[in-house]
């Protein structure tokens, strides 16, 4: 793949960030072939070995492949190395089985899949194919658009219905939302990103509550569409703090923003962020849920504090986040890096340890997670030089 590399726009200048940075790189050179031989959600794992999880790349589930594309595009612009690329290669007839005969099993993180793949492949490469993958995607993402409700369906196929995931959004799609906000920028065509806006408000409107918390799933009538209330999967209870669906919301309100200038958006990511920092500890990484019950097990979500970081940066680039959320950011990307968390084992393919994963009845397991490796390897890249163009 031929690439074209960005200026630099954020350097922190923090010295210890460029040796696990290479290790993102050698783990992404180490970690591709195996993926491409066998292609899966590689989600998470407790020993880091993502490939013993065995989640087939086509089950409706699967969130999770593209983090690995993103870490070799990310590789990719830091190495100039046409290895990366090559790797990807073998993935393509998937990704396309997955928006053609397979459509039907997709749901709405097609914009994690198709963002981190096609158009992170397209922004540097200009290759016309990945353009057209990434649109393809796009429309089955607008295709998942109800209007009545004006949401985007999460999960289920959309010709399912009386199901438990029948008219239930997620604090998480925001990060879908980037997918259609470039469709609309590389067509002219404003469907996509109407459909963006009104999921984002709709979002602002009934996820966010005044503790500076948001609800990680809303329920809507199916029938009527008309608005019920929140729900949880991935936090510890419905109306707790789950860091991570914070952390979602912080990046994705400040991408909204950027994409759009509605500057509602930015005071969304700003407060929730100022909520998230001022509940860190000593530890610096988030607890899993800020709510927890004195006793719990304080399990730290260690992607959450990746995410969280990436938004925060995003919102430095729009010379929008205080000095106080800059602080926070560099401390959170410090305490990834220390042994605590970074893995630098060759033999690992994870990166980063103590992520969670909700069991959906208020518990999580402390593992390595794709989401965590790739939002760490992004935020490290950003701090070094590299620009981000797919979100
Ligand atoms: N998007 C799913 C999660 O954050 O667990």
């Amino acid at each position: 793949m031929s690439i074209s590399k960005t200026a630099p726009s954020i350097v922190s200048g923090l010295p210890g960030y460029s040796g696990p940075f290479e290790c993102a790189v050698a783990k992404t050179q180490r970690n591709l072939p195996a993926l491409a031989q066998n292609p899966a959600s590689w989600a998470y794992h407790r020993n880091g070995n993502y490939s013993d999880l065995n989640e087939g790349f086509f089950d409706i589930g699967n969130w999770t492949t593209s983090f690995f594309t993103g870490m070799a595009v990310i590789a990719t612009l830091h190495t100039g190395d046409p290895r990366f690329g090559k790797a990807l290669q073998p993935l393509d007839p998937w990704y396309q089985k997955k928006i053609g005969t397979h459509a039907a099993d997709t749901m709405h993180d097609l914009g994690f899949l198709y963002s981190l793949y096609a158009v992170a492949l397209y922004k540097v490469t200009q290759d016309p194919h990945h353009r057209q993958t990434a649109l393809r995607a796009a429309d089955q993402l607008a295709a998942r658009f109800i209007a009545g409700g004006n949401y985007i369906r999460a999960w289920g196929r959309m010709d399912e219905s009386g199901t438990d995931y029948d008219g239930v959004a997620i604090i998480d799609s925001l990060m879908n939302l980037p997918l259609l906000y470039w469709a609309s920028a590389e067509t002219g065509n404003p469907h996509y990103r109407d459909i963006a806006v009104k999921h984002a408000d709709t979002t602002l409107e009934l996820f966010l509550r005044p503790d500076g918390s948001v609800f990680h799933a809303y329920r809507f009538d199916p029938q009527s569409n008309n608005p019920v209330g929140g729900e949880n999967y991935c936090g510890r209870s419905i109306d707790s703090h789950w860091a991570r669906g914070t952390a979602w919301a912080i990046y994705g309100f400040s991408l909204s923003h950027r994409h759009t200038g509605d500057s509602r958006y930015l005071e969304a990511s700003l407060k929730l962020a100022d909520h998230f920092v001022a509940r860190l500890d000593d530890e610096v990484v988030p607890v899993w849920d800020f709510s927890l019950a004195p006793g719990e097990p304080p399990l730290r979500d260690s992607s959450a504090a990746a995410i969280a970081a990436c938004g925060i940066q995003e919102l430095a680039l729009q010379g929008e986040a205080p000095p106080s959320l800059c602080s926070a950011k560099d401390a959170m990307l410090a305490k990834l890096c220390s042994p605590d968390y970074f893995d630098p084992s060759p033999e690992v393919a994870g990166l980063i340890r103590n992520g969670q994963v909700g069991d959906g009845i208020g518990r999580a397991q402390s593992v390595y997670t794709s989401w965590g490796d790739y939002f760490f390897m992004e935020a490290l890249a950003r701090e070094i030089g590299i620009e981000i163009t797919w979100w």
